[in-house]
């Protein structure tokens, strides 16, 4: 806030008065506006793919649209709302619908030009216990996942919402269905409810693109589980699903390796499934910062690659000074492309030399 209303003011009143309220606010954040340099990385990669960002609307009293600049925001043509469009936000206690947060996303998303990828309908986390945990039996869990995926499409259509993580890690990753840490797996008694999600959705909204969400997907037993689950279900031959979104919560120094990322993607093309890189970001300790620049531009390279089959790349933030690292690992990182002061860091070279 403080760097836009010192953008604005020495833009906007008397010139002293501007510097010396420059003057102040500088020693306090040091902080200058983002300014483009007239290329973008939504611009650089658009033959290849979107370039998005979760971006927060308030819950966990973050507020992207109100902290960053413009022209930062224009680096990127997708959004997700990084809580706002799950269950626990979108329904009350009372089991109503509390639209504003999701539908102010879809309005910022609208007048910037991007798109929206629509991030979770069906998840064991961050959803209401009436949902299905305290549900009294399948048929009432199963009725009310119906609604709530009904009642979302019906709110958002495919232009304003052109995709959806239908079902959000449904996998363990020791290689099996997540069964009693998910009410959904424990009150169906089985995984038939990841395909009802799909079903509903598909009903709901023919055009709409829909998909499988996950994190460590790129490790064997937890892949191999997910392409066994796409199979048994029927997800592909019964045109349920789109595609796979491989969530990319990787680390700053070598894991995945290229070739774990390359297979991984390609595994899931040759299925006929698109890709989604769904929440990129790159976990380390500060001290191993200086290894970032390279290894995004590994992993550009790995994406480049593999492009025929991957449609976006999803940051999970925009900038350094807010992710859900620090407070997930405990310490804090810095695992974007953007600094915490809004600015280029040298990783977002690495990235769009690539194809600049
Ligand atoms: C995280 C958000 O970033 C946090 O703000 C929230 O407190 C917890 O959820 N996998 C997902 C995302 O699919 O929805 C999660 O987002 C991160 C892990």
């Amino acid at each position: 806030m403080m760097k836009m209303s010192t953008f604005v003011l020495r833009r906007g009143v008397p010139a002293l008065l501007a510097v010396s309220l420059f003057f102040s606010c500088a020693q306090e954040e040091e902080m200058e506006p983002y300014e483009s340099d007239g290329i973008t990385l939504a611009g650089s990669f658009d033959e290849y793919f979107d370039i998005g960002a979760a971006v927060a609307l308030g819950v966990n009293s973050f507020d992207s649209f109100n902290t960053y600049e413009d022209s930062l925001l224009a680096e990127f043509n997708s959004f997700t709302a990084e809580n706002e469009m799950k269950p626990s936000v979108l329904r009350t206690a009372t089991k109503g619908f509390s639209w504003s947060a999701a539908d102010r996303l879809v309005a910022e998303a609208a007048s910037r030009g991007a798109r929206v990828r629509g991030h979770a309908l069906v998840w064991h986390s961050q959803t209401p216990d009436w949902f299905a945990k305290t549900a009294a039996n399948k048929e009432a869990a199963r009725q009310n996942m119906k609604d709530h995926i009904e009642a979302v499409l019906a709110r958002y259509d495919e232009n304003e919402v052109y995709c959806w993580d239908v079902v959000n890690e449904a996998i363990s990753d020791g290689g099996d269905y997540r069964k009693t840490d998910s009410p959904w797996y424990t009150i169906y008694g089985g995984p038939e409810y990841i395909r009802d999600a799909f079903q509903f959705a598909r009903d709901a909204n023919p055009d709409v693109q829909l998909f499988y969400n996950d994190y460590n997907i790129v490790n064997t037993p937890k892949q191999d589980m997910i392409v066994k689950m796409i199979e048994d279900l029927n997800l592909i031959e019964d045109g349920l699903i789109d595609g796979v979104g491989i969530q990319a919560h990787w680390n700053i120094n070598n894991w995945p390796s290229k070739d774990t990322i390359r297979n991984t993607i390609n595994r899931f093309g040759e299925m006929g499934l698109r890709v989604h890189i769904t929440e990129l970001d790159l976990t380390g300790r500060e001290s191993e910062q200086p290894l970032l620049a390279n290894r995004y531009r590994d992993i550009f390279e790995v994406f480049i690659e593999c492009s025929e089959y991957i449609d976006s790349v999803t940051f999970w933030g925009v900038a350094d000074d807010h992710t859900w690292l620090n407070s997930h690992r405990g310490y804090p990182n810095f695992p974007f492309v953007f600094s915490e002061e809004h600015q280029r860091k040298t990783a977002y070279y690495s990235i769009r030399n690539l194809v600049e």
